[in-house]
């Protein structure tokens, strides 16, 4: 597995703590920086590229600190192909994982000790997502977005020809090549629609 490590001055002394326990533990890890604690430097430099190599695939997994982790997880959550979050206990981490494919863990350097992180780290990089169909389900919802994403950094609010939000527009053939990274063929008609969210049956 290889994992990638991202933190600013908030969350260096955590990651350095991280990086050197995940190799000792045998993980491959690319350190993203930064490389020294620099008091003035800025979280988006360092997690944009870790962010960006998660969504690629050139990371299994990817771990962001700064001081209380909020920063880098709204930046991660901006690059499409990540599901960053926050975590401060063990359940989120092997539940974020498993039900929400969260492949971008989030840590505050400032709010966790270095054995808590630990565990919640090792917890994260444990879990494995379950791939039920309700599961991908919610996900392609959550990727439509990104499918359906607006252009030239615009913001866009996209509705379905019935005039329903996206999330409950796409038809499940959408959706399924929307979770797997490909562009939509086309926006979805309204009979697809109404028979997608007539199809909507599972319901836990
Ligand atoms: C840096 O002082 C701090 O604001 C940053 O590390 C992080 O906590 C932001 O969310």
């Amino acid at each position: 597995m290889t994992i990638g490590a991202a933190a600013d001055h908030g969350g260096y002394e955590l990651k350095q703590y991280l990086v050197a326990s995940l190799r000792e533990a045998g993980y491959h890890v690319v350190d993203f920086g930064n490389h020294r604690l620099q008091p003035d430097d800025d979280y988006p430099d360092f997690v944009i590229p870790l962010a960006r190599a998660v969504a690629a695939g050139k990371m299994d997994r990817g771990i962001a600190v700064c001081g209380s982790g909020v920063g880098v997880c709204v930046t991660a959550n901006k690059i499409a192909g990540v599901r960053a979050c926050l975590i401060h206990e063990t359940f989120s981490a092997h539940q974020g994982v498993e039900d929400d494919d969260l492949n971008l863990m989030c840590l505050g350097g400032r709010v966790v000790g270095l054995a808590d992180a630990w565990e919640l780290v090792r917890t994260f990089l444990a879990a494995s997502f379950k791939g039920e169909k309700r599961f991908r389900r919610r996900l392609a919802k959550v990727a439509a977005l990104e499918v359906f994403s607006p252009v030239n950094g615009a913001q866009q609010s996209v509705t379905c020809p019935g005039g329903r939000p996206i999330s409950g527009c796409v038809p499940e053939t959408l959706k399924a090549d929307a979770y797997a990274g490909s562009p939509a063929p086309h926006e979805p008609t309204e009979r697809e629609a109404i028979e997608a969210w007539e199809n909507e049956g599972d319901p836990n």
